[in-house]
């Protein structure tokens, strides 16, 4: 697994970070090699990786919009444990939309249970769009956002939206049209902000903003 060494955030952290290094290093690490086929492993590899990073260099918590039954959650969770930081994820669970058969949500609750009980993981069990969850969105300090929930412009650009103040927003499915426009779109409204693509690394690939 391609994960920044300990020794390495400890002196980025000491440097105190500027997000344009924290920028720099994303895009090395979006560039490596991938260590394996598993096109969705290797994503979630980077995600990981990326979050160890922002957690190890700043201040924030980790949200994850659209968690389906919890895979990645479950390592964010460890991440943030680590850190002494939370999770948050936001997802309707509202089957049958983006592939969620009906079974995911029992699966997330069960695969979490530990997080749920100490304290790491909250759960908003809502459409991420929904204002009252946009606000509180918008109204915490993130250190990593995983945008990975509706794949339709509107959402996917309230969703980047909602959580700008990450240092490091992840969205994924950019082989999606909607995901695609939507992440351009919001990076032309986040000046000073810039795009690090992992496109050609894959069948699929993510994008983030940093
Ligand atoms: C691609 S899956 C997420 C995969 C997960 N991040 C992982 O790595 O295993 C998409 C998820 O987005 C959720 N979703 C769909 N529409 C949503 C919305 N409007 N707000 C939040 N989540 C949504 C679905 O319920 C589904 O669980």
């Amino acid at each position: 697994m391609q994960q920044c060494q300990p020794e390495q955030s400890e002196v980025l952290a000491r440097m105190n970070t500027r997000q344009d290094e924290l920028r720099q290093w994303v895009d090395g690490m979006a560039h490596q090699e991938p260590e394996t086929d598993d096109d969705k492993l290797g994503r979630r590899k980077r995600w990981m990786s990326a979050s160890r990073m922002a957690l190890a260099t700043g201040p924030g918590d980790i949200v994850e919009i659209g968690a389906l039954a919890g895979e990645s959650t479950v390592l964010f969770c460890g991440l943030a444990e680590q850190f002494g930081r939370k999770v948050l994820v936001v997802d309707p669970w509202l089957a049958p939309t983006h592939n969620v058969a009906g079974w995911e949500r029992e699966a997330f609750l069960e695969r979490t249970a530990r997080w749920r009980e100490n304290g790491v993981l909250e759960v908003y069990e809502q459409k991420s769009q929904e204002l009252g969850v946009v606000e509180q969105l918008l109204g915490r300090d993130w250190a990593f956002a995983l945008v990975d929930g509706s794949h339709k412009y509107a959402d996917v650009l309230c969703d980047i939206m909602a959580v700008r103040n990450a240092r490091i927003i992840c969205a994924d499915d950019m082989n999606m049209k909607g995901v695609r426009k939507a992440f351009y779109r919001a990076l032309a409204l986040l000046p000073g902000r810039e795009a690090v693509t992992s496109e050609g690394s894959g069948r699929k690939w993510e994008a983030y903003i940093v």
